[in-house]
């Protein structure tokens, strides 16, 4: 009898237990493969690192889980079948992740449909949170760096040629750039719009250098395009011919410095986050990354990005203590602060469920003989997407 008593006991204990337990999934998509590949584990270890160091702030029992998937790099249509099945299948409580844009606007219907919370952590293309009230985005948009960064080169050049990769990103970071520079009394000597995969970058910039711009303005995706502008920058002469490289700070992506090698070094930019900055919030954001990834390993934009995403959704659970509500979720997200981000302060405007940050001047030099991204001064404070403000102005 005693026995069977206790049986019981630890039965209702299992089941009570069971019943408390929560596991938050979230589906993460990112790219591990395809073009830039290398990117998707500076998205997928800030949020692993983030879940690590603040599990136990948790309410009890709550637990996350990270869904990871591959949509192979920009390609659409892998993206929403990703989506699509996580879910459909895998009930995911959120969506999460995305470097390219038309993989974000591909999987936009599917949140709004399912009313699904989808944090974007990368993806860029001013419009693209306008697709789904069920977007938000931790990351940036190019606007916000590329129009700051034509103010500022308005001042410093007469003339510049613009160069970008031909998708959205690309498209606003030209638009941005060009309407500051141009409003700033600069002129632009010319524009080109190159393919996303494997362009002719010899041919290019043979066509830059021909035009004799005082600085050349480029946007392409971070990774290894980066490595690859650099290097024809300089094979072709166009440093050795006075032009000088500018660009949204994707062109000088932390983790692809070493790689660049002394081509890199002097490159100005204009972008909300540094590995090098010397804020007390990223400098411990940085030292956790190289405690639990390697010394030699440094955090990226994008990582900052999906860390900062991921305070944002732990803000979200702990307030509606572990049981997620897709509108709750999305007003909590809404109202999200945080005066503590490796980049700054940052907050989302409620409005347009966009991030607002700073824009940071910074230039590529040597800081115990590896090169970083170090900050010189603050272009803009507290920057709302400027596409954004301009069209409701309209
Ligand atoms: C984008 O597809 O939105 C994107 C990709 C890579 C970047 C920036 C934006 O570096």
């Amino acid at each position: 009898m005693r026995l069977l008593r206790a049986l019981v006991l630890a039965a209702f204990a299992l089941c009570a237990s069971a019943a408390f337990a929560q596991t938050i999934k979230i589906g993460f998509i990112t790219s591990y493969s395809g073009l830039n590949g290398n990117l998707g584990p500076y998205m997928e270890r800030a949020v692993r690192l983030y879940v690590k160091l603040h599990e136990k702030e948790l309410p009890p029992g709550v637990k996350i889980e990270l869904l990871t998937r591959d949509d192979t790099g920009p390609n659409p249509d892998k993206a929403r079948q990703l989506a699509q099945e996580l879910v459909v299948r895998d009930k995911v409580d959120l969506l999460a992740g995305v470097i390219f844009t038309p993989n974000a606007m591909a999987i936009a219907p599917i949140a709004t449909e399912a009313k699904v919370p989808f944090v974007i952590m990368n993806a860029g293309t001013s419009v693209i949170t306008t697709r789904s009230p069920y977007i938000v985005r931790t990351s940036f948009t190019l606007w916000q760096s590329s129009y700051p960064l034509g103010q500022w080169a308005a001042k410093k050049f007469k003339t510049a040629y613009t160069l970008v990769s031909d998708f959205g990103p690309g498209h606003d970071s030209e638009e941005a750039f060009i309407k500051s520079f141009t409003e700033g009394g600069g002129k632009i000597v010319g524009s080109v719009r190159v393919p996303l995969q494997n362009p002719d970058w010899a041919a290019y910039m043979q066509r830059v250098k021909d035009a004799r711009p005082d600085a050349l303005k480029v946007f392409i995706p971070a990774g290894k395009t980066a490595t690859a502008v650099m290097k024809n920058f300089s094979d072709l002469g166009l440093d050795k011919a006075g032009i000088k490289l500018i660009g949204p700070g994707d062109i000088t992506t932390d983790e692809e410095l070493p790689n660049m090698g002394d081509i890199a070094i002097g490159v100005l930019t204009v972008h909300h986050y540094s590995a090098a900055a010397e804020r007390p919030a990223n400098k411990a954001f940085v030292a956790a990354w190289k405690k639990e990834y390697g010394a030699n390993e440094v955090p990226n934009f994008l990582s900052a990005g999906s860390w900062d995403g991921t305070d944002m959704i732990f803000a979200a659970i702990k307030a509606q203590k572990g049981k997620l509500d897709p509108d709750r979720t999305m007003e909590i997200f809404k109202r999200y602060k945080s005066a503590d981000s490796p980049r700054g302060p940052i907050s989302i405007d409620p409005e347009t469920r966009d991030i607002v940050q700073n824009e940071y001047l910074r230039e590529v030099r040597k800081i115990g003989g590896q090169p970083a991204n170090v900050e010189l001064e603050t272009v803009a404070t507290a920057v709302k997407d400027p596409w954004k403000e301009l069209q409701k102005k309209k």
